[in-house]
């Protein structure tokens, strides 16, 4: 990767130190390119859907090659909240149950759990806190998994402490008690290389716009081919079904040239059972571009440049003796790195002075750089701090 051009890709580089990825990456130009061409051809053309719905398709395409998966295993969802309701309200629950999932989590990945017991469709929802350490040890999931659990939900990398969760040890203990694993890889994918079938897990959400710097509006949901069938929606419509208009792209029928079958409503055997109606198809084009942009680099090479940028402001805070609320562990990093501060509100605004891009938490600071930054540009963090 060479690092001047990949910044000359990326224009915030030129304008701001910007370290505020976990909460919004800025885009690269082949994603600002694409979302221009997609305006013109609205402008120029109104209706397109026969050069819109294959992007839409290849965009699960895209996605499926980031986390090693084929694309009828991939839906295309608005967001990752949405992604996560298709699966809470997909997967069949083993009777008087539990659902077991970390405080860590982002909190839709919570809240979504605990309204499952307020509707009484499981008994119990065990939250794991995490320790003194910032992390919820492995035997904390052992003592709380057992055979009466349906769903194990969990984030690869915590948005509120940074932590890497364990997710193959996680998914191993799930499966040994049947569990249904769910994994949120927002702050993973795009940092670090993800596969979920060496993951195992069973399903997977993600948007584009943090680590992957695409627009808000687009998101995926992976469910391994061997489990699609088993799972059925609460709920469906005309994108959802076997004979959608996408589907008749697949099988290179005319879109409209056929009536739809209303005698009956049969989900897709894809990933796309999970979708419903249309598609915000501004975001999936600049999705795809992300996506596209993200695959031309090698992700343990990205995560490699993230660690570095990361180990040189943990080092830096630790000088200043900053007190470092991220856990520091090799197999715990990510990133994102929080450390204290009593007034996060006066050092964003002052780092903000200076064209450089934090964000500000309850009494901390959380800097998430990536793989585009430079110790250049944290040492001017540092320097202003
Ligand atoms: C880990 C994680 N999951 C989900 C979300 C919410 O995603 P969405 O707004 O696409 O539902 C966030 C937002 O910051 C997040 O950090």
């Amino acid at each position: 990767m060479n690092i001047d051009i990949v910044r000359k890709e990326i224009p915030v580089t030129s304008r701001r130190a910007y370290f505020d990825n976990a909460g919004t990456g800025p885009p690269s130009i082949n994603v600002l390119n694409a979302i221009h061409e997609y305006m013109s051809d609205w402008r120029d053309y109104g209706e397109n859907w026969e050069e819109w719905l294959p992007m839409i398709i290849d965009s699960r395409r895209q996605f499926g090659k980031m986390i090693g998966a084929g694309v009828e295993e991939i839906a295309s969802l608005p967001n990752v909240t949405s992604a996560l309701i298709a699966l809470a309200s997909s997967i069949k629950l083993k009777p008087d149950s539990n659902i077991v999932i970390s405080a860590l989590n982002f909190p839709t990945n919570i809240y979504l759990w605990h309204l499952q017991r307020k509707l009484g469709r499981v008994r119990d929802v065990r939250l794991l806190r995490p320790d003194s350490t910032g992390i919820v040890p492995l035997d904390a999931w052992e003592k709380a998994i057992d055979d009466n659990t349906s769903i194990v939900s969990l984030d690869y990398v915590s948005w509120t402490n940074g932590c890497r969760e364990k997710i193959r040890e996680i998914t191993k203990i799930a499966h040994e008690h049947n569990a249904f694993v769910i994994a949120d890889s927002f702050h993973g994918l795009g940092v670090f290389p993800i596969n979920a079938k060496q993951d195992d897990v069973d399903g997977l959400v993600c948007g584009v716009y943090k680590w992957l710097q695409g627009p808000h509006g687009a998101a995926y949901l992976y469910v391994h081919k061997d489990r699609l069938n088993e799972l059925s929606p609460g709920y469906i419509g005309w994108h959802g079904v076997e004979d959608s208009v996408v589907r008749r792209v697949t099988k290179q029928q005319d879109l409209f040239g056929m009536p739809f079958d209303i005698s009956d409503a049969v989900p897709a055997s894809d990933a796309t059972r999970f979708e419903g109606g249309s598609w915000g198809v501004v975001s999936i084009i600049g999705a795809k571009a992300a996506l596209e942009y993200a695959l031309k680099h090698d992700q343990q090479e990205r995560y490699h440049r993230v660690l570095k940028v990361t180990d040189h402001l943990i080092d830096g805070l630790k000088r200043k003796d900053r007190k470092i609320l991220t856990p520091l562990h090799s197999d715990r990093r990510s990133g994102i790195v929080v450390f204290e501060d009593l007034d996060p509100h006066a050092t964003f605004d002052k780092l903000k002075s200076l064209n450089i891009t934090v964000a500000s938490r309850v009494k901390a600071i959380r800097v998430s750089p990536h793989y585009y930054n430079t110790e250049e540009e944290i040492d001017k963090l540092l320097a202003a701090l």
